[in-house]
């Protein structure tokens, strides 16, 4: 079979390029239904993008490459096609904007789009190898060698392999001698050694989080492994293994400030019981134990109170480690940018190839970023093809 365009991948990114670029394409997925990691997301609300999008809010090892296709197809392009589509969206916080319904409002818009736009969907169909002839792409299924002028990879990133994720598109960039930087989980819960916050395991607060990077105002989840909630996921973009991790407890509180004045106004309160005043009372009682706080405010000396405040605002914790790619949300690294246009996402010395969405060396923060860089740099690709 001969075509012009073969897209590999009925995601995110795979399916919406169908839907914006030349009529006719074929979409490949070895999956048995298209775009499940939309279908799954945002706790089946799909949290379809970010009204703060920004270049900023994206990690790449060249930090200018998703600038220019986040400015050609914006978060308010993909909103005036999501209201087009007559789906009820609300924001929920932090400009994160999720379906009032459920996510299949998404999936439905998306193959709305790619049938309108004459694609065919082959779902069921897995790709055991992509090669070149000389003249054109070629990919051969179960059933056939397919060969393709134009070949868009849209096969998504390592995470969540029983969702289906493969890795295909590293091995097609190596394929084609392309380079790949470093891969790994992100958007990750946090293990620590057992039992570290068992004690705590369900409880939620507001946090201020980092780790090397930007910090995180958001809320901390507890857990029987060790810490999650957006603030952790956050940060674990940011981390690597052995680091610590900053949390401050309450952030905006002037611990030292708090402290003197309670030490003033109830000498006798009991420390534990003025952090309870400040923070879920399981929490007080694992931080009085840790930091052996006993004794009541009145015996707080001016240094222990610098050195307790200091925790409170700089709390340091060495995670063992990440939940990796069974749980993360998303693959951190991809196709190294320096090998593709960034107005194209076409490979500079592969002419016809395309890569698009998570299998970039682009990855968003939590909140609706990681679609918004899937619709971007599709319609960057949607518009070259
Ligand atoms: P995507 O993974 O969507 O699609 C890749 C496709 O390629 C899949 O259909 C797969 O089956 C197919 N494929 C893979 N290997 C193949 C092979 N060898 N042969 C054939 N087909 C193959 N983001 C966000 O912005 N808001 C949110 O609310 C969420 N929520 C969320 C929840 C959970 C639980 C996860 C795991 C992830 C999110 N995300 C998210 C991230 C978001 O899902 C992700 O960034 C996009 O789906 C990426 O889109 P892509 O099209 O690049 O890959």
């Amino acid at each position: 079979m001969d075509i012009d365009t073969l897209i590999l991948g009925a995601g995110a990114a795979g399916l919406f390029c169908a839907g914006l670029g030349p009529p006719g394409a074929l979409v490949l997925d070895h999956a048995n239904r298209p775009a499940e990691k939309v279908r799954i997301s945002g706790g089946g609300r799909c949290n379809f993008t970010n009204l703060h999008t920004r270049p900023e809010a994206f990690l790449s090892a060249n930090p200018h490459f998703a600038k220019s296709a986040l400015a050609s197809y914006t978060a308010q392009d993909f909103l005036a096609l999501v209201q087009s589509h007559r789906i009820p969206w609300h924001e929920k916080t932090l400009g994160q904007l999720f379906c009032d319904r459920s996510s299949k409002d998404i999936v439905n818009l998306l193959l709305a789009e790619a049938t309108r736009a004459g694609a065919e969907v082959r779902l069921s169909t897995p790709i055991h190898e992509v090669g070149h002839d000389g003249a054109r792409f070629t990919v051969a299924t179960d059933r056939e060698t397919i060969r393709a002028r134009r070949l868009v990879v849209a096969t998504g990133g390592k995470s969540i392999p029983r969702m289906g994720a493969t890795g295909l598109a590293y091995r097609v960039a190596a394929r084609f001698g392309l380079p790949v930087t470093e891969t790994r989980p992100a958007l990750v819960p946090f293990t620590f050694g057992e039992g570290r916050f068992a004690d705590l395991a369900g409880i939620s607060v507001p946090v201020a989080a980092r780790a090397r990077g930007p910090a995180f105002e958001e809320a901390l989840l507890f857990t029987h492994r060790g810490l999650s909630g957006p603030a952790m996921l956050q940060a674990s973009s940011y981390w690597r293994e052995g680091e610590e991790l900053s949390v401050a407890l309450a952030p905006g509180t002037d611990w030292a400030a708090a402290l003197r004045a309670a030490r003033r106004a109830s000498p006798k309160q009991a420390l534990k019981t003025f952090l309870a005043s400040r923070l879920p009372a399981a929490l007080a009682s694992h931080l009085s134990a840790e930091l052996d706080l006993a004794g009541p405010l009145a015996t707080l000396s001016e240094p222990r109170i610098a050195a307790l405040a200091r925790t409170l605002s700089d709390w340091r914790l060495r995670p063992t480690g990440t939940e990796g790619y069974r749980t993360a949300e998303v693959t951190l690294g991809g196709i190294d940018t320096t090998a593709l246009h960034s107005k194209t996402m076409e490979a500079k010395a592969v002419p016809g190839l395309f890569f698009i969405g998570e299998c970039v060396d682009v990855t968003g923060w939590l909140g609706g970023y990681n679609f918004q860089w899937a619709w971007s740099s599709a319609a960057a690709c949607a518009r070259a093809l």
